[in-house]
C-alpha cells in the first residue's frame, strides 16, 4: 500500500470517463486533515463525478491519497472505514426505520457477520439526535419529507465516523435554519474528530462561510483555486457562470455574493 504523508485528501491528475466522454480531467487538489473544500462550478461541471471518483465509485486515472493511504487498492469495506459519502440524490430503502438505516454506517466498522453492539447503537442514537432526527427514529424512510430525508442521509455518513466525509449538495432540501445546523455540526467535527471534509456547495456564500479553501470546476477541469476571496471575484462568476452578482465582503473577510436581477423589458 502507497503512502504519502500530510494530507486528510491528496487528489493526483484524476481522470473520468463516463461512456467514453471525458468528463473530470487533469484535477489536482489537497486538503489538510480537519480541513473543508467545497467543490463549486456550474451545472454539468464534474462536481459529483469528482466526488463519486473520490469516494471510489468511478473508474478512474490518477491517484486519491486519504491519510495517506492510497484508497484506490483498498477493499470497498476498507474504503468505508475511511471514506463516507452522501450522494447528491440519496436512494434511501423506503420501508426501513430511521434507527435501522443510521445503524448501517455502523456496518464498515462490525465483524463479518456480526450484530451491532452498544457502541454502535449509541453512535447512531447519538447522530440521530445531533440532526434533530430522534423523534422520527422508528419511522418508516418512506414516510419522511425531503429535507428529513435529506437529515437521514447526513446521519448514516456521519455515524460511519469516516475520516474523510463528502457530500454532495448537503443541504439543498433544507430549510435555513437546519442548513446552518447541519453545516455547524459537519464544521465542530473537523474541530473535534480532525474530520476532513469535501462538500460541492452551489450557495457561493455559503461555500464561502464554511469551507476554508474552494476548487472551482469548469468543464471537468479546475479553473481557479485557492481561499474564497482568492476564487469568488465578480469577473470570475461572470465568466464562469454566466450570472450577474455584486461581491462584497464580510466582516471576517470572506466574500458575499448578490444575484443582481436583469434591467425590466
Ligand atoms: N454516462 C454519462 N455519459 C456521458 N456524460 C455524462 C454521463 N453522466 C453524466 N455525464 C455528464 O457529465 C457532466 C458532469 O456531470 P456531473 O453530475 O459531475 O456535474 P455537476 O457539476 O455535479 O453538475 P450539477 O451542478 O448539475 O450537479 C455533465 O455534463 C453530464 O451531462
Ligand atoms: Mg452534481
Amino acid at each position: 500500500m502507497t503512502t504519502v504523508t500530510g494530507s486528510g485528501l491528496d487528489v493526483a491528475g484524476l481522470d473520468v470517463d463516463l461512456d467514453r466522454t471525458p468528463v473530470v480531467r487533469s484535477v489536482s487538489c489537497a486538503v489538510a486533515p480537519g480541513g473543508w473544500l467545497a467543490l463549486i462550478g456550474p451545472n454539468g461541471a464534474g462536481k459529483s463525478t469528482l466526488l463519486r471518483a473520490i469516494a471510489g465509485l468511478l473508474p478512474h486515472r490518477g491517484t486519491v491519497h486519504v491519510d495517506g493511504t492510497d484508497v484506490t487498492r483498498l477493499r470497498t469495506r476498507d474504503r468505508a472505514r475511511l471514506i463516507a459519502y452522501v450522494p447528491q440524490t440519496p436512494v434511501l430503502p423506503p420501508d426501513m426505520t430511521v434507527r435501522d438505516y443510521v445503524l448501517l454506517g455502523r456496518t464498515p466498522h462490525l465483524g463479518y457477520l456480526a450484530n451491532p453492539g452498544e457502541h454502535d447503537r449509541r453512535a447512531a442514537a447519538k447522530t440521530l439526535g445531533a440532526l434533530d432526527l430522534g423523534h422520527y427514529a422508528d419511522r418508516r424512510l418512506a414516510a419522511l419529507s425531503g429535507g428529513e430525508r435529506q437529515r437521514a442521509a447526513l446521519a448514516r455518513a456521519l455515524a460511519q465516523e469516516p475520516r474523510l466525509l463528502l457530500l454532495d449538495e448537503p443541504t439543498s432540501a433544507l430549510d435555513l435554519g437546519h442548513q446552518q445546523h447541519v453545516l455547524d455540526l459537519v464544521d465542530e467535527l473537523r474541530g473535534s474528530r480532525r474530520l476532513t471534509v469535501v462538500t460541492t456547495l452551489h450557495d457561493l456564500t455559503t461555500a464561502a462561510q464554511y469551507a476554508d479553501r474552494l476548487v472551482l470546476l469548469d468543464g471537468g477541469r479546475v479553473v481557479a483555486s485557492g481561499t474564497p476571496a482568492e476564487v469568488i471575484t465578480q469577473d470570475v462568476i461572470a465568466r464562469v457562470y454566466a450570472a450577474r452578482v455584486s461581491v462584497t465582503t464580510d466582516t471576517d473577510g470572506r466574500p458575499v455574493v448578490t444575484p443582481l436581477r436583469g434591467s425590466r423589458a
